[in-house]
């Protein structure tokens, strides 16, 4: 079996899989799993062995209908009552041209909202109001929405481009590109690996980080590809 067609099938069983953007943009490998199946102990695994940001995709037909804001957009609202946030621009991004932040959420049911249990319960039930949004129109997914979750929050969300791999090819997007082509809600939630010495993990050690776990280890190219002859198979 490939190891695209392996990514397909963990991601459909829950299981994780690596990504690495590439060398030409941030340098960093995901640890990755569909939203849908996060579990306290996913997070664990997240804050372990992986240790950067969890953060939490939206495709852009949910953020879209549920109108959640690119943070540098929402930000950009306020200079006039906030002239300090003006100056906080993020218009010197070195390695792409756009963030793919968004809010950050808790699910309702959470206390602090950052113990495992309680980000694992934001992230899945995110995925599952995703699923269900899709059958929604606009203003009924966004009273629900809030009916659901808080924010701020302790999960990060991430917009996905309209475009996905046609628009920018960071890690939001090649997850999402994952599950799309693996038939799945197009939610994933990511965290970059880093090594001991504080940087990000290098390519070759996480490699073998996922030949030692049994993990699928891709590279943003091998889902480019992918992405680029879909409609062709
Ligand atoms: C949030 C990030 C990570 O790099 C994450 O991989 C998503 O961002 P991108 O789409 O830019 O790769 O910035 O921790
Ligand atoms: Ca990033
Ligand atoms: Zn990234
Ligand atoms: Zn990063």
């Amino acid at each position: 079996m490939s190891d695209l067609k392996k990514a397909f099938s963990d991601l459909k069983n829950g299981e994780f899989i690596l990504i690495y953007d590439s060398d030409g943009r941030e340098r960093e490998t995901d640890l990755i799993i569909a939203s849908e199946f996060m579990t306290a102990e996913g997070v664990k695994r997240q804050r372990k062995d992986a240790g950067g940001l969890i953060c939490t995709s939206a495709p852009s037909r949910m953020w879209k209908k549920l109108d959640l804001p690119f943070m540098a957009e929402l930000l950009a609202e306020c200079y006039n009552a906030h002239p300090v946030l003006k100056g906080l621009a993020p218009n010197d991004l070195i390695y792409d041209t756009k963030s793919s932040f968004s809010l950050t959420i808790n699910h309702r049911k959470t206390f602090t909202g950052i113990p495992d249990a309680d980000r694992a319960l934001t992230i899945s039930e995110f995925a599952k109001f995703g699923k269900k949004c899709d059958s929604m129109n606009e203003a009924e997914a966004r009273e629900e929405f809030g009916k659901y979750f808080r924010a701020p929050g302790h999960v990060h969300l991430l917009n996905s481009q309209p475009g996905v791999l046609d628009d920018r090819a960071g890690h939001t997007e090649l997850c999402t590109a994952m599950l799309m082509m693996a038939d799945m809600f197009p939610s994933a939630t990511m965290c970059e690996i880093m090594g001991d010495n504080g940087r990000s993990m290098p390519k070759e050690e996480t490699m073998k980080y996922a030949e030692k776990h049994g993990l699928v280890f891709l590279e943003g190219s091998d889902i480019i590809d992918a992405w680029n002859k879909r409609d062709k198979d």
